[in-house]
């Protein structure tokens, strides 16, 4: 028997006990005739004494970092506690020891507060494993997985696995392909998601399907995003999008108890995907702060309900803002009293490539009721103050302004959002607050095709009420400076997203599950009937078999789990993982094959 207990295991009340633990050595410290070994395996840590009567053994057998060590000894209480470790009360009186194993010195130390960086830690990453910070990461992953699969299980959901070896499926990435040795010049693709899959499970009656699944995408990568990444994979048959909402809710509520003990009882909050764009500027609105947009110029026509605010900065002669497709504010609460080289900065900050913007207008609501800008040459105090008020700006708050190109403007005023949210304390780690964003548009217009392109996957349905508007308009889109004039624009998809805190951690939609309107759907997006088959005919055969209603959801697990572990990299949630070049720097890969290999898959490189 290599051990008795674990480095983490042992209190004051095992006193006296003989015990063996086996584990790695943290430090050594010597103190005149005696040495302690500070011994750590996943559990925790243990103080060690060898006295002197060891010292020749010990000079013998020097003990280095990381060395693998078994040691047996008398638990013995502590005079000197330390009350920072569990353990802090007891140490080992060792009576033997044995080397199991000896350790190269590691090129950074393992402990919380490492000397290693980034790029020294991904090449060892097996030690960065040994790290509390990376191991406490780990843990609570396998926490979330434990609830999730709990939650869905006493659902009535099954967990059943999906191949990865498959045909091409749209998630809007590009794919990772597998060359096929038996069939020469074909290759597989590996899947971006289960989607077609969990719909033929649908097909084949088995009502309520989940996955903890690998997902693989060739896309840029970000912090919130890795080639291959983990979905909690969901579906369900016979449900409408209510039934969807609210089971899934529970999901996330329950991984929040069970992981967090967060009691989130209030109902998830909802909102249009028109209102997110239009009170925050994107699609996964952090609703821990408000700091709304006041929208001060016509709204493209895609935001229908929408009216904007012009009639507040019309007829100033003010070229910036009359020019502009969008002006936007926000009211920054109580930074009125800015000193001049803090709005310089934000000035800067909004500058910078990223955002992209020409510059920044301020009005300062001061707390004795004046208005201060910089754009005092043009608006009178009594029009500053009509801005602010629609801002909904209180006095001792500073209104910014952004004006420009549509998209860019709407982008960079919700980034200067964030980032002031960010600033001012209001986005703290603690707080998780969950948002719905529902009826996303069915269509996304795809420029440089001049086309249509699904904006969540061409298996989603459109709003039932608009099934008639998909079918009887042509979806060729005869001038492209108008497509938000076309029909398509404005149909609204079956479609949600769940947001934490300002990140997308699930996306689903009800499916559409009739062969003609799949046909319908695929020919709206551009394909003849000819790529139908090649690409989905297997899917639209099934759908003559009896499918019944159906839809899902999947969630992105790594995310979840940064969430709630506070952090803003999926990296640090995975064992491991990736780098922004996609690369796997301790395996060296993706690598060249071996000649043969080439050979057996009849393929020659011609790289350009
Ligand atoms: P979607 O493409 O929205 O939907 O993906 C679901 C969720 O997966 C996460 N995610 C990622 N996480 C890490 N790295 C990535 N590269 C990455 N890409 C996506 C996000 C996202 O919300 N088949 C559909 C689901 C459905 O319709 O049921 C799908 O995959 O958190």
């Amino acid at each position: 028997m290599y051990r008795t207990h674990t480095c983490g295991e042992l209190r004051a009340t095992h006193s006296g006990n003989q015990v063996t633990l086996a584990g790695w050595v943290q430090t050594v410290r010597k103190f005149g005739a005696i040495t302690f070994v500070d011994l750590r395996d996943r559990y925790g840590i243990t103080q060690l004494l060898f006295g002197e009567d060891l010292n020749k053994e010990f000079d013998e057998n020097p003990l280095g970092r990381e060395f693998v060590l078994q040691a047996t000894g008398t638990v013995n209480e502590r005079s000197n506690k330390n009350p920072n470790i569990p353990t802090g009360d007891i140490e080992i009186n060792v009576t033997s020891f044995k080397i199991l194993n000896k350790s190269a010195v590691p090129p950074f130390t393992i402990q919380d507060d490492t000397d290693g960086g980034d790029d020294l830690r991904m090449k060892y990453r097996f030690l960065d494993l040994r790290r509390n910070a990376v191991k406490r990461n780990l843990e609570l992953r396998y926490a979330v997985n434990r609830a999730a699969r709990n939650y869905l299980h006493h659902q009535g959901f099954m967990d059943i696995e999906t191949p990865f070896l498959i045909k091409s499926t749209p998630e809007g990435a590009r794919d990772f392909v597998v060359p096929s040795r038996m069939n020469p010049g074909q290759f597989y693709a590996l899947p971006q998601s289960p989607q077609t899959f969990k719909q033929l499970l649908m097909v084949s009656g088995y009502d309520r399907y989940y996955q903890i699944v690998k997902c693989f995408r060739d896309e840029d990568l970000r912090a919130d995003r890795q080639p291959e990444f983990t979905q909690i994979d969901c579906e369900m048959a016979f449900v409408e999008q209510e039934d969807i909402l609210s089971m899934f809710e529970g999901l996330i509520k329950s991984v929040f108890k069970e992981v967090k003990n967060i009691d989130y009882t209030e109902a998830v909050e909802r909102m249009t995907w028109e209102d997110a764009m239009w009170n925050f500027g994107n699609d996964k609105p952090d609703i821990r702060f408000g700091m709304k947009l006041l929208n001060l110029k016509k709204p493209a026509s895609v935001y229908t309900s929408k009216q904007g605010q012009s009639a507040l900065i019309d007829g100033a002669d003010f070229k910036v803002f009359d020019e502009a497709e969008t002006v936007i504010a926000i009211a920054v609460p109580g930074c009125s009293e800015y000193s001049r080289k803090q709005t310089d900065e934000l000035t800067e900050w909004v500058k910078r490539p990223q955002i992209g913007m020409k510059g920044l207008v301020f009005i300062k609501c001061n707390t004795d009721g004046t208005y201060k800008s910089s754009v005092d040459k043009f608006y009178s105090e009594e029009k500053l103050k009509a801005i602010a008020d629609a801002a909904d700006a209180k006095a001792g708050d500073l209104v910014l302004i952004l004006a420009g190109a549509e998209e860019r403007t709407r982008k960079a005023v919700s980034e200067l959002r964030l980032e002031m949210g960010k600033r001012l304390g209001l986005r703290k780690d603690d707080e998780f607050r969950l948002l719905w964003v529902l009826d996303f548009p069915l269509f996304e217009y795809d420029e440089e095709g001049n086309r249509w392109v699904a904006r969540h996957h061409p298996f989603t349905s459109p709003k039932p009420s608009q099934i008639e508007t998909m079918i009887n308009n042509n979806p060729v889109i005869e001038n492209a400076a108008e497509y938000l004039n076309h029909p398509y624009a404005n149909i609204k998809a079956n479609a949600y997203d769940m947001v934490l805190n300002g990140n997308e951690i699930g996306g689903g939609s009800i499916r559409i599950y009739q062969r003609e309107l799949q046909e319908k759907m695929f020919a709206a997006l551009g394909m003849d009937e000819e790529e139908q088959l090649h690409k989905f005919g297997f899917l639209l055969g099934a759908f003559e078999y009896g499918a019944p209603p159906h839809g899902g959801i999947a969630f992105g697990f790594d995310r979840l789990c940064a969430i709630l572990g506070g952090s803003e990299s999926i990296r640090d949630f995975i064992a491991f993982p990736k780098n922004n070049s996609g690369r796997d720097v301790m395996l060296d890969a993706p690598a060249t094959i071996d000649e043969k290999q080439f050979e057996e898959l009849q393929i020659k490189l011609n790289l350009k």
